[in-house]
């Protein structure tokens, strides 16, 4: 039986990687894998049950308990810890901060390989995250490092915050990207890393729609998918 194809979206935050990834998935009718929600889940659950979130045996510990449901919606994915919609919660940038943190673990990156490879069903996925393409599915039939200046970046971010409610200045969130960055690029496992064979395609100047014709256009070179789609 073949296996089940997928596109792997790597690259910082920022980078469109999440309006994408959503737009692909509509257009092929595939499964999505936000993985950095699944980052944001833990490093949240862990921090409201209390963990040392500079512990990893501590963070370990705190996910046996954890019950996460990703139910795919218009504008992404709605997340619910033990039945409880925390979707709101989850974008906030103290929860990034807690998912940066735990992601540098390796037995929290391992505890949640299951959880991101249980994506993987007919008729395929698209999954966005830092390891897609370099741990979590090195066999993606086509990978993408999608990346962006990091003031364009800042910049989306600003104005996705701004569109839930939330008060941010430019200045402190490219301060708080660049740590970001800084921790995800440098970690000890599964750092963020273009993959050699990863087609790299720099956003800054280019529309969403732009780049997923980029990529529409080389997973139809590799011949792998039938991109039958409009
Ligand atoms: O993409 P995001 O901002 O929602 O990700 C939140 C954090 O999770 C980010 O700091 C890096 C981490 N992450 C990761 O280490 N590996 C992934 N595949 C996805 C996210």
């Amino acid at each position: 039986m073949s296996k089940v194809p997928v596109i792997a979206i790597d690259g910082p935050s920022g980078a469109g990687k999440g309006a994408v990834a959503q737009a692909l998935a509509e257009k092929l009718n595939y499964h999505l894998l936000d993985s950095g929600a699944v980052y944001r889940a833990a490093g949240l659950h862990a921090m409201e049950n209390g963990a040392d979130l500079t512990d990893e045996a501590s963070v370990v510990a705190s996910l046996e308990s954890m019950r996460a449901t990703f139910i795919p919606h218009a504008d992404g994915v709605k997340v619910y810890l033990a039945g409880i919609d925390v979707t709101g919660k989850l974008r906030s940038e103290a929860t990034a901060e807690a998912a940066s943190q735990v992601a540098v673990m390796a037995r929290v990156r391992a505890a949640l390989l299951d959880e991101q490879r249980s994506f993987r069903t007919q008729p395929g996925l698209i999954a966005d995250g830092r390891d897609m393409g370099s741990v979590v599915f090195p066999d993606a039939c086509v990978k993408v490092y999608l990346s962006a200046s990091a003031e364009v970046r800042a910049a989306r971010r600003a104005k996705q915050l701004k569109e839930k409610g939330m008060e941010v200045t430019i200045s402190s969130l490219m301060k708080d990207i660049s740590a970001r960055d800084e921790r995800d690029c440098s970690r000890e496992h599964s750092p963020l890393v273009a993959s050699q064979d990863a087609l790299q395609i720099d956003s800054s100047s280019m529309s969403i729609e732009e780049v997923v014709e980029q990529i529409l256009l080389a997973v139809a070179k590799t011949g792998s998918i039938s991109v039958a789609c409009s």
